[in-house]
């Protein structure tokens, strides 16, 4: 048989599929495939899409930069776009001092596991060297970050392989476990956390996404849960590390989501919307405090041992540099606010639905959790993949949906108007018609 295609996909059962749509060209929030067919996009290309596709001033800053430095390392050298960049991620992230670049969200997470545990080494705090994460969390799809953002269905296969991490519970308000309320669980968790803290002192980090889980199924912290995990962290002097890879930019009504939970981190990753979804970029954030622990005479061997070819690109960085001039231009940030509401007004409708189990949503993010049956809440589930079906019918409805396991997630570009946002909604509702 003639093979028309040698790409390998990301996440995908191959056999189940015989072909995948070429999408050929895309304007604002539409795709549009090699037959012409418009899709509405549900999940801003892999939750990374800010303006929508094709905007003017992001190209002309991916040309302009093109012309004049293509590409140039950070190692020895350095370029004007990623300097001005790191400046200006400094600055509109409070306490925080410098900034090293890498390519996606899994590196700048590595890349934070790497100078959290070299941290307490260059300060000869020898015993500090495990990390401690919350369960269902997701750093992305490196060793370093399965081994820290452990999501069972997604990695056990590598389970033997990866470096050991401690894994708190979190509490998920449509799981509560038998016995408990929501609250006497969260309490549950953090007190697991500070037992944990108080006697052993072995612990380097605390790692978790800040402000909600995404891959782990839109699991959206309760208030104040984050804060009173930074301050556990403080006061037994343990670095705190958020991952803003999904949650920072807007995704959840933020420019920066620590300053919304009130807890200052040590080190932050961004990634996904920082060049607007255009070209693939990531950065991790330090404070003063932990820059400097890396600094000392060359043969002290303080310095961070980690660099890739393209950190800090200068295309990258510029068409970053001009997406963040946007941001502020178009108010983006009070824009979502507004935009978001439209997810709430929906939610009572959807989970009327008889296999709509929970329907959870903060800023421009929204998780459907479909069930078999509501009062048990056993997860929906079919023969073949549950994303593909949802996929399929969200394209007969014009419209591009992926799930997460049992979850039809909805990540529309930030600055997707009110009229399209409806519009998703209202055929995400008839696409979960078509498939329960
Ligand atoms: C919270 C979080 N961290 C890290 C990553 C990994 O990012 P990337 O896919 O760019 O490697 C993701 C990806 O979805 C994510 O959601």
């Amino acid at each position: 048989m003639k093979q028309d295609s040698f790409v390998w996909h990301p996440n995908t059962q191959m056999k189940e599929w015989v072909s995948f749509d070429q999408i050929v060209k895309a304007r604002g929030m539409w795709l549009t495939d090699s037959h012409g067919k418009k899709l509405l996009d549900g999940v801003a290309s892999m939750w990374c899409n800010v303006w929508g596709h094709s905007k003017k001033e992001l190209i002309t800053s991916i040309i302009k930069q093109s012309k004049k430095l293509q590409h140039s390392p950070m190692f020895n050298l350095t370029n004007e776009p990623a300097e001005k960049l790191a400046k200006k991620l400094v600055k509109l992230s409070p306490g925080m001092h410098r900034v090293f670049y890498s390519d996606n969200g899994s590196t700048a997470m590595e890349i934070a596991f790497k100078i959290a545990l070299q941290y307490w080494q260059n300060r000869k705090i020898k015993n500090k060297t495990k990390i401690v994460t919350l369960e269902n969390g997701y750093h992305g799809d490196t060793f370093g970050a399965m081994s820290v953002g452990y999501v069972p269905e997604f990695f056990s296969k590598f389970k033997k392989q990866l470096f050991s991490t401690i894994r708190i519970p979190v509490p998920n308000k449509y799981r509560v476990p038998n016995d408990y309320t929501y609250l006497e669980y969260q309490n549950y968790c953090l007190n697991k956390i500070k037992k944990l803290f108080s006697k052993d002192d072995s612990i380097a980090a605390f790692v978790m996404e800040s402000g909600a889980q995404v891959a782990g199924g839109v699991i959206i912290y309760p208030d104040g849960f984050q804060r009173k995990i930074k301050n556990l962290c403080k006061k037994y002097d343990i670095l705190f590390v958020l991952d803003e890879v999904a949650t920072g930019f807007g995704r959840l009504g933020s420019m920066v989501e620590y300053t919304a939970q009130s807890s200052q981190p040590d080190i932050v990753a961004y990634g996904k919307m920082l060049t607007g979804g255009y070209l693939t970029l990531a950065a991790t954030l330090t404070t003063k405090k932990v820059y400097d622990s890396f600094l000392g005479d060359f043969y002290d061997f303080k310095h961070l041992f980690h660099g890739h070819t393209y950190t800090g690109n200068p295309i990258a960085a510029a068409v970053a540099n001009e997406n963040l001039l946007l941001y502020e231009k178009f108010k983006l940030i009070k824009k979502i606010q507004i935009t978001s509401k439209i997810f709430e007004d929906q939610i009572s409708e959807i989970s009327r639905f008889q296999h709509v189990g929970d329907v959870r949503h903060k800023g421009m993010l929204m998780g459907i959790e479909l069930v078999n049956d509501k009062k048990k809440k056993t997860p929906f589930s079919t023969k073949k993949s549950f994303n593909k079906l949802v996929f399929e019918a969200g394209r007969k409805n014009g419209i591009y949906l992926r799930t997460l396991g049992n979850i039809i997630m909805l990540v529309p570009p930030l600055a997707i108007s009110q009229k399209e946002l409806n519009l998703l909604l209202q055929r995400t509702i008839k696409t979960i018609k078509a498939v329960t």
